[in-house]
């Protein structure tokens, strides 16, 4: 932690957290951010594939050369992002520092000992409190795009309110600290950090229970912005700004989840304006799926429309199990705007061997 983002940006990210939404033109993910629909055709992939995905390293034996090598490539390939855990944010965060089109993207609460992935851990099981946590350190670290474990375990009790408290929490402390970063307000140490994600937490229960934002602490007066943060979130439905924003993806882990839940478990992500909903850790008893895919582009979609904000505002991603071009693609044309894959540079190559194929 206290290290700063040290990336060049136009302007300090205004405090509504509804500048959430535009990560539109001019982004570094422009290229899939101008078709939301499932119109998208295997013909734009062999310039576009790359921009789909996040080149993926979770494995917990990766090393830090490993990682060398996934930063490199995908600078090199052009790459949406690159996505390892928590601990290795910092040194990727140097890596990439001359690379204004690689996201730096982590996955909270996937942090696992290896002996466990066998019971189907990650569940995204441990505390909102937890989770903000990771979120806020390893945005301070570097990180720009957060994925984060949904707990199925209160989707499969049927806890949708703290489903949507859980997801939102996150999303605020995301957007929260990275506006801090960009801003280049002072450090924060652990206590602060802790600080910050709890009254994230508190405010955002306050407001579901009473529709009053709890103040913050006098003794926090550094963060006097954070009750007018989390406030304005529930009210201000601005879509429309171009600002760069830190990405949350909610990863439902849709293989443990009937269809049903996986609607419901998208529209709560919708209401909590995650950025994307993602289908898988890859760590579970399965990946995407193509029909699954479609299934949350149609119902984030539809959602999105609802609550009136700008169709494709809310994105998909599809990861797990994803090992070639083929499979690449049909996500794709079912609705993907990412692939998270561990195989991008196979991926990709076999793309373009198979479209130069194709033309000659
Ligand atoms: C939950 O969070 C605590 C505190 O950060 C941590 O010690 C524990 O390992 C986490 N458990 C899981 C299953 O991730
Ligand atoms: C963290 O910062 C606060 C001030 O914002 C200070 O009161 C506290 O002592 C600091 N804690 C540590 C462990 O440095």
């Amino acid at each position: 932690m206290r290290r700063f983002n040290r990336r060049v940006f136009t302007l300090p990210v205004p405090l509504t957290a509804f500048s959430l939404f535009g990560f539109g033109k001019g982004s570094t993910t422009s290229n899939d951010d101008s078709s939301q629909t499932s119109t998208k055709q295997h013909s734009t992939s062999r310039i576009g594939l790359p921009r789909y995905i996040d080149h993926t390293a979770l494995k917990p034996e990766t090393t830090q050369s490993e990682i060398a090598k996934l930063c490199n490539e995908a600078k090199e390939y052009g790459f949406a992002s690159v996505c390892i855990n928590p601990y290795h944010i910092p040194y990727a965060s140097d890596l990439l520092r001359t690379s204004q089109n690689v996201k730096l993207c982590t996955v909270i609460e996937l942090c696992f000992i290896k002996k466990m992935l066998k019971k189907g851990f990650p569940l995204g099981a441990n505390s909102t409190f937890t989770k903000c946590c990771e979120t806020i350190e390893s945005i301070l670290n570097g990180a720009n795009e957060i994925d984060f474990v949904t707990n199925v375990g209160m989707i499969k009790s049927n806890e949708w309110d703290k489903v949507a408290i859980d997801m939102t929490c996150v999303v605020l402390a995301s957007k929260y600290t990275y506006q801090w970063v960009q801003s280049k307000k002072s450090e924060l140490n652990r206590t602060e950090v802790s600080v910050i994600a709890h009254y994230i937490i508190s405010t955002v229960e306050e407001l579901r229970k009473t529709g009053k934002a709890k103040k913050v602490d006098k003794n926090w007066a550094k963060f006097d912005d954070l009750t007018n943060f989390v406030q304005s979130y529930n009210f201000d439905t601005d879509t429309k700004s171009k600002k760069e924003t830190c990405l949350v993806k909610v990863i439902l882990e849709t293989c443990l989840l009937t269809d049903a839940e996986i609607v419901r478990a998208c529209q709560v992500a919708v209401q909590s304006k995650c950025d994307f909903v993602k289908t898988s850790t890859g760590f579970s008893s399965s990946g995407a799926t193509a029909s699954h895919v479609s299934l949350m582009r149609a119902t984030v979609d539809t959602e999105a429309k609802k609550l009136g904000f700008k169709a494709g505002t809310i994105k998909v991603k599809a990861s797990g199990g994803i090992r070639n071009a083929v499979q690449a693609n049909e996500m794709i044309k079912a609705g993907a705007d990412r692939i998270g894959a561990s195989k991008g540079v196979e991926i990709v190559q076999e793309d373009l061997k198979t479209q130069s194929k194709k033309t000659s």
